[in-house]
C-alpha cells in the first residue's frame, strides 16, 4: 500500500486505547477502485464498551473549567493546521473530492476548533430579576452526559468537527460512529485529540455499519443525545426510535437546493455560481444546487453560458491538480444517478449536457465517474426536480416572475439552502424573507456556508436543530434554573 496513511487496518478508539475489532471490510479509493485500508465492522459489544468509557470519563471532564476544556480544542486546531495538507490528501483519497475542496473541508474543521474554543469562554447563562424579594435567579448551560454522533461520508471531517467540538467543549463525552466509506478522517481526528491532551474516554470512535453500531447507539439508554447527519430515510427512523425513548435527537438531512436567476442578474456570475454549486464535490453535497429557477427572459442566455462552462470542466482523480470534478463515492451512488437521469428523460426534460457515466480516454481510471449533467425544460413537479439525486445533475425550470420563482423554490420537501441572483435590492430583501430554507445566499451559489453561523434547514432537512454557530451548543447542553434564597 503506498499511501501516507500509517496503517492498513484501522482500530476502534475506546477509553483512549486503539482496540482491534473483527471482522473488517476494505475501503476503496472511489477514483481508482483501489483498496486503501480495512475498517472494523464492530457491533453492540464495542458500543457498550465505548459508552462505558464515556460514562467513566464524562464526570471528571464536566468538572474541568470550560476555558481549560477549550484549551484542548485550541491544540486540536493547531495540530489540524500543521497536518492540513496530509489530512486533505487522505480525504481526497477516501472520499474522492478534489484536493482544493478537501483543503477547504479541513479548513472548516480548523476554523471550528478555534471558534468553539472561544465558546469555551462564553458558555453564558443568565441572571434575571426574581419575582420575590431576597431571591437570586439564574440559569446555566449544563452538559447532557454521553452523546452519540453519527456522520456521513460526504464531509467526513468537517461534520465530525461541527458536532464533536461543541459537545466536548460543553463538557460531554462522545461516542462517534463515522461512515464506513470514509473512516480515515475519523482515525486521524482521534489521533489528534489524543495528542492534544484530551483525557481518555472523552472521545470514543466505533467503526461499523449503521444497522449495527448506529442502531446500538440509538438504542443505548446511557446515550442521551443523538446528533445525526445523513439521509432522510435513516434520519426519520432514528428520530422515531429516539422519540420512543424520549432521547434528544438532532437531524441534519438532505436538500433540493435551488439557484434563482432573475432577468436583471449578472449572468456570468450566476453561471459560475451554478457550476460550482452543482458540480463541486460531484454534486454530493447536502447544499448542492440541483435546481435552477430561471426567469424565462434570460433562460437561453444562461443555458449558453452554462454549456460553455460545463464543457471546460475536467474530470478525474481529485489528487491531480488539473481535475475539477472528482468521482462518485461508490457504484451504488453511481447507479442512483443513472436511474434519475433516465427518469428525467422519461419525464420529458431536455438533456443539455452530460447524462452518462464518464471514463477517461485511455480508460486507466478504475473509479466511478459521472459527467456533469444539465437538464432544461424541467417542471417543478418532476421527480428530478423534487428528489435528492446526490450527484452532478442540475435541472433548469423557467418561471415568468419573481413570485413564481419563490413559489417554485419552496415547493419541495426540503429546506436547506437557496440562492438568488439579482441586482434589485427589494427582491433581495423579499427573497431572504420568503425563501423557506435555513441558509440563503444572494449573488452566490448554494454551497460554502461557514462555521460561525447556524447550519441546517427547514422542513424535511431537519428537526429544528443546527450544527455550527453558537446554536450548536443547544444540542449538547441542558438548561438549569437555579434559585438562591437569602
Ligand atoms: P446515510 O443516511 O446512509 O448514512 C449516514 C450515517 O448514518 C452513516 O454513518 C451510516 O452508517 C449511519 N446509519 C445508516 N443507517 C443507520 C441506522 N439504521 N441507525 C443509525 N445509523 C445509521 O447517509 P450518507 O449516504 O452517508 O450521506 C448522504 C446524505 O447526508 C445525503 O442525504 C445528504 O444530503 C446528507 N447530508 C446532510 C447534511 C446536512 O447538514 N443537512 C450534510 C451532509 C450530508
Ligand atoms: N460548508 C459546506 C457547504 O456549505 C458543507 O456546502
Amino acid at each position: 500500500m503506498t499511501t501516507i496513511l500509517q496503517t492498513d487496518k484501522l482500530k476502534n478508539f475506546i477509553a483512549g486505547e486503539w482496540q482491534e475489532a473483527n471482522p473488517t471490510v476494505a475501503v476503496h479509493n472511489p477514483a481508482t477502485g483501489q483498496e486503501i485500508v480495512h475498517v472494523p465492522l464492530s457491533g453492540k459489544t464495542e458500543v457498550d464498551q465505548a459508552v462505558e468509557a464515556a460514562k467513566q470519563a464524562q464526570k471528571d471532564w464536566s468538572l474541568v473549567p470550560a476555558p481549560q476544556r477549550a484549551e484542548v480544542l485550541y491544540q486540536v486546531g493547531i495540530l489540524m493546521k500543521e497536518r492540513k495538507e496530509m489530512l486533505s490528501q487522505l480525504l481526497t483519497m477516501e472520499n474522492g473530492k478534489v484536493l482544493e475542496e478537501a483543503r477547504g473541508e479541513v479548513q472548516e474543521g480548523i476554523d471550528m476548533a478555534f471558534y468553539m474554543a472561544g465558546e469555551g469562554r462564553r458558555l453564558f447563562g443568565q441572571t434575571t430579576p426574581a419575582e420575590l424579594k431576597d431571591k437570586f435567579a439564574m440559569s446555566q448551560r449544563c452538559p447532557v452526559g454521553v452523546v452519540g454522533i453519527i456522520t456521513p461520508w460526504n464531509f467526513p471531517i468537517a461534520i465530525a468537527t461541527w458536532k464533536s467540538f461543541p459537545a466536548i467543549v460543553a463538557g460531554n463525552a462522545v461516542v462517534w460512529k463515522p461512515a464506513t466509506e470514509t473512516p480515515i478522517m475519523a482515525y486521524e481526528l482521534a489521533k489528534i485529540f489524543a495528542e492534544a491532551g484530551l483525557p481518555k474516554g472523552v472521545l470514543n470512535v466505533v467503526f461499523g455499519s449503521g444497522a449495527s453500531v448506529g442502531d446500538a447507539m440509538v438504542h443505548h439508554e446511557a446515550i442521551r443525545v443523538i446528533s445525526f447527519t445523513g439521509s432522510n430515510d435513516t434520519g426519520r427512523d432514528i428520530a422515531a426510535s429516539c422519540g420512543r425513548q424520549l432521547k434528544k435527537v438532532s437531524l441534519e438531512m438532505g436538500g433540493k437546493n435551488a439557484v434563482i436567476v432573475m432577468d436583471d442578474a449578472d449572468l456570468d456570475l450566476a453561471a459560475e455560481g451554478i457550476i460550482w454549486s452543482a458540480f463541486g464535490t460531484s454534486g454530493q453535497r447536502c447544499t448542492a444546487c440541483s435546481r435552477v429557477i430561471v426567469h424565462e427572459k434570460v433562460k437561453q442566455q444562461l443555458e449558453e453560458r452554462l454549456l460553455m462552462k460545463v464543457e471546460e470542466l475536467t474530470i478525474g482523480n481529485g489528487l491531480d491538480k488539473t481535475v475539477q470534478v472528482g468521482p462518485i463515492i461508490n457504484r451504488q451512488g453511481l447507479e442512483k444517478i443513472k436511474k434519475y437521469v433516465q427518469l428525467g428523460k422519461e419525464e420529458g426534460a431536455t438533456l443539455l449536457a452530460g447524462g452518462e457515466e464518464w471514463s477517461s480516454k485511455d480508460g486507466d481510471l478504475g473509479g466511478y465517474f459521472f459527467a456533469p449533467t444539465i437538464f432544461t425544460d424541467a417542471t417543478a413537479s418532476m421527480r428530478i426536480a423534487q428528489e435528492e439525486i446526490f450527484g452532478p445533475v442540475v435541472s433548469l425550470i423557467s418561471v415568468t416572475d419573481f413570485d413564481e420563482a419563490i413559489e417554485v423554490n419552496n415547493q419541495v420537501a426540503y429546506g436547506l439552502s437557496s440562492s438568488i441572483f439579482t441586482k434589485d435590492v427589494n427582491r433581495v430583501f423579499r427573497a431572504q424573507r420568503d425563501l423557506d430554507t435555513g441558509i440563503v445566499y444572494v449573488n452566490a451559489g448554494t454551497t460554502g456556508a461557514e462555521i460561525h453561523l447556524p447550519f441546517g434547514g427547514t422542513k424535511g432537512t431537519g428537526n429544528g436543530h443546527r450544527d455550527s454557530g453558537v446554536q450548536a451548543l443547544d444540542v449538547f447542553t441542558e438548561w438549569k434554573a437555579i434559585y438562591v434564597d437569602f
